[in-house]
């Protein structure tokens, strides 16, 4: 929810640039506000403000800060409102130590009191203070206990100490003014990872700020501190000590996440689709067998085989990929799936047996309600397998194997490729999973040419784009909508409703499209457009009648239907016509247009699109 960059150099760079340029790449996690801290003549200097990181660049601009050491922070706010004093780095003691965090402790009001009562003044109400303090005042303690100057494992019992009365989620890095080559990470439950470079190293929330400047990194695990300088890094593990690092090489050509000709993010991702969903599916359609084919699965067949009921877990749009998934995976494998909140099952404790299959569904790998559901389902003993996009995120590191998007960087806040990419991949599960039991060779083959399809014809439904913004621009004042559909496309329409809530702050609202008349329908009025997701298929007529009871009580509709409907554009007040396929693919094609719908309202209302109020793209806390 935070992003934390760190850099330990010896004059080969300037720390400001590398923070700067960091907390760019990761503002994606948050954006309330930034600060660094910087060694600078025997202090650290501080900068910190309310608001992107492009203020801190102007304050830094304005107020310059030279050094080779430092520490930086993009916030989004868990404990303590947005202010410039509630920014991080937060000092400790008299200065002696600065630190940034990502995580939330769940104690900290009462380390709070107990700092206060040993002398410590507070000046921010952020829970990150008093780990500040509290590293400061275990530094007092050691210095006094030592008949050494202070070195650095002097320091590391300092942190070791304080990280002890922790309860919560923290992912650190700490500065201590009077040893200025030294930098320690430490991690519990938020993400770190260390950049290894000649006689420098970096640390990072993730590898994003590490493009460039190193490919080799180092992920820290759980309950693991980093001691870095810039010539040498140690790992120290809470229970094993010190311990070897295990180098990642990164693969630089992750997709370039610049803007190139978009004006922003969500609109070049939305656009990237054809792509990404072309990426999701290369070398994994077996023409010959006429079935998918994955390579980290980690499942015996035989396993796979065996299993009765199949659980996705996930959150906000991943969760409603799953719901796609379940109607896929029961229609094409006849395997009864449960689609589960993450934030819900992790502590429901549900009956599962010993041929439940658990799969979680993530984007980033980071959000920290699916990472803890799904080392719930592992302590239960279930093989629990990851959908996940970014390659070394701490789901797919953790999880016993899976599949990942291969989408490239999502930078927008709202989702819109990964959703496209996780139904593409569910969309092969639930082939894979088929072909094992009764989807003939033949229905098999048709399932595949249709698959190679998608990707052309999603280039051809963003051609409703202009259609759209037209749309938008006659609804753009509206403060409630509805978003109607069935089958397939319920799960659009929750996801169609989450893309306007989320970057145009309108009230909407997805349902079963029968669902209007228990209740919803309600809420209908002049006032209130209804969207219908009503392309050619079994349920075609149902919609129909759903969406003429809305125009009998005089609700404006907006229908998207197929090119071929003669029909719709005498009842609808307006229509987005998209091509016709399938109905168990239909959820990527009638997605787009509702992507676009939600870009250009929001556009039309004002709203930052790629950074929405209230929110983050990777949601690591709880
Ligand atoms: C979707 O537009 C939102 N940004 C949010 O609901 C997101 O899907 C959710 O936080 C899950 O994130 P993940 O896929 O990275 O786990």
């Amino acid at each position: 929810m935070c992003g934390i960059v760190g850099y330990v150099g010896q004059g080969q760079r300037s720390a400001v640039d590398v923070l700067i340029e960091g907390l760019h790449r990761l503002e994606y996690r948050g954006y309330d506000s930034a600060g660094l801290g910087v060694h600078e003549n025997g202090f650290i200097s501080i900068r910190k403000k309310v608001g992107r990181v492009a203020e801190l660049e102007r304050l830094v601009g304005e107020q310059p800060v030279r050094g080779t050491v430092g520490i930086g922070h993009t916030r989004w706010a868990t404990h303590g409102g947005i202010s410039d004093v509630n920014s991080h780095p937060h000092v400790g003691g008299d200065g002696a130590v600065v630190v940034v965090h990502n995580g939330v402790i769940e104690n900290y009001s009462t380390l709070r009191e107990r700092l206060q009562a040993l002398g410590y003044h507070f000046k921010s109400t952020t829970d990150t203070e008093v780990i500040a303090h509290l590293v400061a005042h275990h530094l007092d303690e050691q210095s006094r206990l030592i008949t050494h100057p202070v070195d650095n494992d002097t320091l590391l019992a300092a942190v070791q100490h304080a990280l002890k009365s922790l309860k919560g989620t923290f992912g650190l890095g700490v500065l201590f003014r009077d040893h200025p080559n030294l930098l320690i990470a430490a991690r519990f439950g938020s993400p770190l990872v260390v950049g290894v470079g000649k006689n420098e190293h970096f640390l990072a929330s993730d590898a994003s700020p590490l493009a460039g400047y190193t490919d080799q990194v180092v992920y820290l695990s759980d309950h693991e501190l980093a001691l870095l300088t810039p010539g040498s890094m140690e790992l120290i593990h809470r229970d094993y000590g010190r311990t070897a690092p295990s180098i990642t090489v990164l693969d630089q050509s992750t997709g370039d996440s610049d803007l190139g000709i978009y004006p922003h993010y969500m609109l070049k991702e939305i656009y990237e689709q054809p792509t990404t969903i072309e990426n999701a599916l290369r070398g994994r359609l077996d023409e010959e067998a006429a079935t998918s084919v994955f390579g980290g699965l980690n499942v015996d067949v035989q396993d796979l085989r065996r299993v009765d009921r199949i659980v996705l877990t996930a959150c906000g749009t991943s969760w409603h990929a799953g719901l796609v998934g379940e109607y896929l995976i029961e229609e094409l494998a006849r395997i009864p799936v449960e689609v589960e909140y993450a934030s819900e099952f992790r502590y429901r404790n549900p009956p599962l047996t010993d041929r439940t299959m658990v799969f979680a569904i993530t984007q980033s790998g980071e959000t920290a309600d699916t990472l803890a559901a799904m080392r719930e389902s592992q302590r239960m003993g279930h093989p629990t397998l990851a959908i996940c996009n970014v390659v070394g995120s701490t789901i797919a590191r953790e999880a016993d194997g899976g599949i990942y998007l291969h989408a490239g960087p999502e930078v927008g806040v709202a989702s819109t490729k990964a959703f496209t990419s996780q139904v593409t991949v569910l969309m092969l599960l639930a082939l894979y999973l088929g072909r094992m039991r009764h989807i003939s060779h033949n229905a098999g083959g048709k399932i595949i040419s249709q698959l190679r399809k998608i990707p052309e014809i999603i280039q051809q439904t963003l051609r409703c784009d202009e259609q759209v913004r037209m749309i938008a621009e006659k609804y753009h004042k509206i403060s409630n909508c509805l978003y109607m559909g069935r089958g397939y496309n319920f799960p659009v329409a929750l996801e169609g409703a989450l893309k306007l809530k989320e970057i145009s702050y309108v009230h909407a609202e997805g349902y079963p499209a029968a669902e209007m008349k228990h209740g919803p329908i309600a809420l209908v009025d002049e006032a209130t457009p209804s969207v219908f997701i009503i392309p050619h298929g079994t349920m075609y007529p149902k919609v129909m009648s759903n969406l003429e009871e809305v125009k009998a009580r005089r609700g404006p509709v907006i229908a998207i239907a197929c090119e071929d409907d003669d029909r719709i554009a005498q009842i609808a007040d307006d229509v987005i016509y998209i091509p016709n396929v399938e109905e168990y693919l239909q959820p990527l094609v009638t997605v787009v247009p509702l992507q676009l719908l939600a870009y250009h309202i929001a556009l039309l209302r004002g709203c930052n699109v790629d950074r929405p109020r209230n929110l983050a793209k990777s949601v690591t806390v709880e």
